[in-house]
């Protein structure tokens, strides 16, 4: 991961534009439950918003409650053996742990198909393993964009647990912008130029602050498929 050595701080909060959500919840519940019409996806321009609209989706109730189980009864006995890290000041996590998996259980497998089905193209080549991270609920991800070395244009994650806020920040222009509300369940994906000229980072409590509204962030899981570089 290529960290930013300054960790992004908008100092004052420029006009915010929002695009309506372009998936209804399933009816699954989120901490939040967002109403219909709410947001999920706020920029600092429509300029911006336009042209990253192909290359940034939130799906809402992507899982249910009972798929959300399924991940956490394959992956919290392996996730609890392990400690939460905090100690490495230039890592681009705080407050986490993590594994990998490449063999999933029926139901999980299924759902990571579904992941697969709508993230990547038909032929790509995924990255084996899938990478899972366990925010604690003082964890955060700082700015970074994800290694091109390793991996390729597409970055697909499900939220487990917690409702958060990813950010978005172009790498030469911290005046462009855009805020996901991550509602717990939901399904994100990161393409092209979303993935690879914009940092992104998730939130920390305190900073959790979505569209004037405060998005409380507790331990959360995140479950992210990735594709190999071309
Ligand atoms: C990462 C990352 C985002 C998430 O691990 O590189 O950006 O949703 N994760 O946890
Ligand atoms: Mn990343």
């Amino acid at each position: 991961m290529k960290l930013l050595l300054a960790v992004f701080k908008r100092i004052h909060k420029p006009d915010v534009y929002v695009i309506n959500r372009r998936c209804l919840s399933s009816g699954a519940s989120s901490g939040l439950s967002p109403l219909r019409d709410e947001p999920l996806i706020v920029g600092s321009s429509p300029e911006l918003m336009q042209r990253l609209g192909s290359q940034v989706e939130v799906r809402t109730g992507f899982i249910t409650e009972e798929e959300e189980g399924a991940f956490m009864r394959e992956l919290e006995l392996g996730l609890k053996k392990k400690r939460y890290e905090y100690d490495h000041w230039d890592d681009a996590i705080h407050g986490y742990r993590e594994t990998e998996r490449v063999r999933w259980g029926a139901a999980c497998e299924e759902v990571l198909n579904r992941v697969r089905s709508v993230a990547f193209p038909a032929g790509s080549s995924l990255l084996g393993p899938v990478h899972v991270l366990d925010l604690d609920k003082n964890g955060y991800i700082k700015p970074h964009v994800d290694s091109v070395k390793f991996c390729g244009s597409t970055i697909a994650g499900l939220s487990l647990l917690s409702d958060s806020i990813m950010r978005l920040v172009k790498e030469d222009a911290a005046n462009e912008w855009l805020d996901l509300l991550l509602p717990r369940l939901s399904l994100y994906i990161l393409r092209d130029d979303a993935r690879y000229s914009f940092t992104h980072e998730i939130l920390k409590d305190e900073e959790s602050v979505f569209n004037g509204q405060r998005v409380p962030r507790l331990r959360r899981i995140s479950v992210i498929c990735r594709n190999l570089p071309g």
